[in-house]
């Protein structure tokens, strides 16, 4: 027993410490050039943005066959999946972000980076537009390309409900994720000036998230846990005051789950005193309370000292602008693709992928948009075969030769396959270490719940970490608050 102990902890630690040694020493990377060897012209491939979908793709595409050049204002890549776990101090940020340079650094060829953002596009003459966002200046050039990924994501909506912008934070970006930790901070102190009885220090106490999809309820859990795990040891007191209210529009949480999870998380909840109230709209957002409709007809206002919104998706402006640039984009819940994943009515040129498409049948998760991103990686390596083949059939003279390779290319056309989505199934942290996955395999569906479920969720995310690095700091980070408790000190 003890030899197999010692044999395995080597065998992980060697594995652990070559997989460090690869991501930190990169291999040299062909450099980019106008052609190849053989003259044939090397294609400009841009991709827009550094979330799921462009850096699933960035890693697995051979970046040798193309001058790929990577634009996004974020320098760099967001694991969203533990987002939710970083404002009260369970993650710290740190452990879920990746630089783009040096994810980039690691591909075959020479990738360039420009921090900025996609304005405009002109599909005819295939030219994107984009403001480099530097120190303190805002300047704006034009990138040609062959192929245009777009991968920048979605933003919250807040179906224009006044008063949202100016109050309530969101939980979306890395800055999101600062500023709710801040303000949580704040509020707390703030509320700790009032005496107790205070109708001030009782709103201040008031912690409310509007949304239960799984944004709002991993929100929602992770800060309950620091109030009933950390808070109550430091003020006793004064936590027994807070208060989280869980607001969702429809009957039920989590729609996506399977009922028996929905009806385990609701049940978990009730049982760790947060206050969920469904069938309540939230209508206006006041600086200090939230008018909501409760049931369709009574208007009730709740008062709150910090308000988290997460009701949902909605294009970002480009999106928008690209859209308007092409009569074939009619749906204003995102951009239009065919099974290819190519853009409709720029099928030969535009790609897009990730949440700032119009899903249909499926959710806008980074499962959707990893998968999108490995696909279009081998779609993109499958395409240049292609043109390689094409060009040796124009530099050749041997009639037999270029029959044969006009049906290789034929044959090679027709297997260029359909994007086909695998539903692995949803993974939630429900709060006291419990979590809930409903899994697909196949034709069948699993779900667990509870403890048993929160560890899988745990090993899920660490596999679906794109770094050895960030798996390290992540599962340091649980250890840490496993025997430190959290720090959410600003
Ligand atoms: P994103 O990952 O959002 O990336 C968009 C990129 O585009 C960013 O780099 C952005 O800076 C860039 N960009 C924005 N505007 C421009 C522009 N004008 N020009 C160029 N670049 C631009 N999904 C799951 O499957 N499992 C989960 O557990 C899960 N948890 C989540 C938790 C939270 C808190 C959130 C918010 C989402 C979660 N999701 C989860 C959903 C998942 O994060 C998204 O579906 C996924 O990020 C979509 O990938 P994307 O590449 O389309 O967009
Ligand atoms: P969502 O769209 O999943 O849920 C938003 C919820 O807000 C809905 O249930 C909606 O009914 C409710 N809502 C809308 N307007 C409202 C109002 N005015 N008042 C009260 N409630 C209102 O949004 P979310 O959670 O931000 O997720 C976005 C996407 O990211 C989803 O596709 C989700 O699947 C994915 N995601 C997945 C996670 C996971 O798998 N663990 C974690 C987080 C996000």
């Amino acid at each position: 027993g003890l030899k197999l102990t010692f044999y395995t902890t080597l065998a992980g630690t060697l594995y652990v410490s070559y997989e460090l040694y690869k991501e930190s020493n990169p291999p040299k990377q062909v450099p980019q050039s106008t052609a190849f060897a053989n003259g044939l012209k090397k294609k400009e491939l841009v991709i827009l943005g550094t979330g799921w979908g462009a850096i699933s793709l960035l890693k697995k595409l051979d970046t040798s066959l193309y001058n790929v050049t990577v634009v996004s204002p974020r320098s760099f890549f967001l694991f969203t999946p533990l987002l939710p776990s970083t404002p009260v101090g369970t993650i710290e940020m740190k452990s879920i972000v990746e630089p783009v340079r040096s994810i980039a650094r690691r591909t075959p060829g020479e990738v360039h980076y420009i921090e900025a953002e996609a304005l405009d596009v002109d599909p005819k003459a295939k030219k994107v537009m984009v403001q480099s966002v530097s120190e303190d200046e805002y300047f704006v050039s034009s990138l040609s390309y062959d192929y245009l990924v777009v991968s920048v994501g979605a933003k919250t909506t807040t179906f224009n409900i006044p008063g949202v912008y100016g109050n309530a934070n969101f939980l979306k970006e890395i800055e999101d994720a600062q500023n709710i930790r801040m303000k949580l901070m704040k509020t707390i102190e703030q509320a700790s000036s009032f005496p107790v009885n205070d109708p001030e220090r009782k709103r201040l106490l008031t912690f409310v998230v509007v949304g239960g999809g799984p944004t709002g309820v991993e929100f929602a859990a992770e800060l309950q846990d620091y109030i009933n795990q950390d808070l109550r040891k430091w003020m006793p007191d004064l936590s027994k005051e807070m208060k989280v209210i869980l607001i969702e529009a429809l009957p039920n949480i989590l729609n996506m789950f399977d009922k028996t999870l929905i009806k385990y998380a609701e049940d978990l909840f009730a049982r760790d005193e947060i206050d969920l109230q469904v069938n309540t709209a939230v209508k206006v957002v006041e600086p200090t309370y939230i008018r909501t409709l409760q049931n369709g007809q009574t208007n009730t206002d709740i008062e709150y000292g910090m308000l988290v919104w997460a009701t949902g998706n909605e294009p970002i402006d480009f999106s928008k602008t690209l859209m308007s640039r092409i009569p074939e984009q009619t749906n204003r819940r995102g951009l239009l693709i065919n099974d290819k994943l190519e853009l409709l009515g720029s099928e030969n040129s535009i790609y897009a992928i990730g949440d700032c498409t119009a899903h249909t049948g499926f959710f806008p998760t980074a499962q959707v948009a990893h998968q999108e991103g490995e696909y279009l990686a081998k779609i993109l390596d499958k395409k240049l075969q292609i043109e390689q083949l094409e060009w040796d059939m124009l530099n050749s003279t041997d009639e037999t030769e270029v029959s044969r390779l006009q049906k290789e290319v034929n044959l090679r056309k027709s297997k260029l396959d359909k994007f086909n989505y695998k539903h692995m199934g949803a993974l939630a942290y429900i709060g006291s270490e419990t979590a809930i996955a409903d899994l697909h395999m196949g034709d069948s569906s699993y779900q667990l719940k509870g403890m048993f479920a929160f560890l899988f969720w745990k090993s899920a995310y660490l596999a679906m970490c794109l770094s050895i690095r960030n798996r390290i700091l992540i599962a340091m980070d649980w250890t840490k608050v496993y025997f430190l408790g959290r720090d959410s000190s600003v």
